[in-house]
């Protein structure tokens, strides 16, 4: 890749982290030598790899991509590669084989995409980390939302839903948070926990198993099943006796469903817990509808894509990239540069978008997404 150094105006450091590459290489941004730099599209590929379509939303993602980069005049190779490393390593591969101008990658985990993004790197392809993080400096870009702020508005929906700070009894709770090989799970329950925290020291929230750390609480793959198995696990050793439960935090949909099952069918109480999800996938709009599940923390992937092929388009034409690429679209978006590191000390540029909260009463900011639609009570995908 090549490199364009600001003439001598910032410190060393500062151009780490205020120009492009994760790894700390300042930009063009490395456009493919194939890359024709003037128009859209033409005969540029970009190559999508995503992770699994076994949970909803990457299937919405990989529309939502394909769409935007060929109406933008862009060939486009998209892959989902069933939440298998192994197999996504390859995918890439074969797309840097096929000479893509760009890759944009979802990854299953952000650890071991080494050898993929080195060589993606050789190849002088730039790559864009889409929604997870990549744990490598090969990334030139991060677009995601802020995973931080999901966290933070399940833990504060819990506190103003139960008024916490008011609370004279204690709530019982329960987390499941998600998949420890996506950097994002992470920050989605350090998000939560943090506002919780002080509710938990002062003894207004109980953990009733104790199980608190990332880790305990994690699911593999963000699988339902997991979810479903282990909050049965722990209704049947902690609950059993008629302890009432109040809230369970879910850190998304796919693992909410999973607790949500386990509730009805192995919950004595006569209490409806809270829980809480993130995506708005179709299923757990319905348990939303049924009172079933309270809220889902929803993140507009459409506007995602939208960012992205904003983003790859300033790449592939070798534009400066900062903070006014987010006045090129309607989208609230942050350009941030201190919050996601690929590797210590090499933070990289990201695009974060907004995540708004979604509960019975206001279903209808879906619909005013133009995403989704009413089918009787229940709301399903403009897309079916
Ligand atoms: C995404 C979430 C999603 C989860 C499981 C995360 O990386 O940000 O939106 O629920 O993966 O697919």
């Amino acid at each position: 890749m090549k490199k364009k150094l600001l003439a001598g105006l910032l410190t060393t450091a500062m151009v780490a982290t205020m120009v492009a590459g994760c790894g700390g290489n300042t930009s063009d941004t490395g456009s493919n030598s194939s890359s024709s730099n003037t128009s859209d599209g033409g005969s540029q590929t970009v190559g999508i790899s995503m992770p699994t379509q076994s949970l909803e939303r990457w299937n919405r993602d990989g529309e939502y991509l394909k769409e935007q980069f060929e109406k933008a005049g862009y060939k486009v190779e998209l892959t989902y590669s069933d939440n298998d490393s192994g197999r996504q390593v390859n995918d890439i591969q074969n797309m840097i084989a096929a000479d893509v101008d760009l890759l944009v990658v979802a990854a299953i985990d952000g650890a071991a995409l080494n050898t993929a993004m080195d060589e993606a790197a050789d190849a002088e392809i730039p790559v864009i980390s889409y929604d997870r993080l990549i744990l490598n400096d090969a990334v030139s870009y991060y677009v995601s939302f802020d995973n931080y702020t999901v966290g933070k508005l399940q833990g504060e929906y819990v506190v103003e839903a139960l008024d916490l700070e008011n609370a004279t009894t204690t709530y019982n709770m329960e987390f499941t948070a998600g998949d420890p090989a996506d950097n994002n799970a992470g920050y989605f329950y350090q998000g939560a926990y943090d506002v919780l925290k002080k509710y938990i020291d002062a003894g207004t929230l109980k953990v009733v198993s104790g199980q608190v750390d990332f880790d305990s609480v994690a699911t593999a793959q963000w699988s339902t099943d997991t979810a479903l198995d282990r909050a049965q696990n722990i209704l049947g050793s902690y609950y059993a006796d008629g302890t009432q439960l109040d809230v369970w935090l879910c850190s998304n949909d796919s693992t909410a469903l999973g607790v949500a099952q386990a509730i009805q069918s192995d919950y004595s109480g006569t209490n409806k817990p809270i829980i809480t999800g993130q995506d708005g996938d179709i299923a757990n709009l319905k348990n939303i509808v049924d009172g079933i599940q309270t809220m889902t923390v929803y993140k507009n992937v459409s506007n995602e894509s939208v960012v992205t092929l904003a983003l790859a388009q300033a790449i592939l034409k070798g534009e400066t990239i900062d903070e006014s690429l987010c006045d090129t679209f309607d989208i609230e978006c942050a350009y941030d540069t201190t919050s996601y590191s690929t590797t210590e000390g090499h933070n990289c540029p990201s695009f974060l978008l907004v995540p708004a909260v979604v509960t019975k009463d206001n279903l209808d900011y879906l619909v005013d997404t133009g995403l989704y639609e009413w089918d009787g009570d229940y709301l399903k995908s403009t897309a079916e």
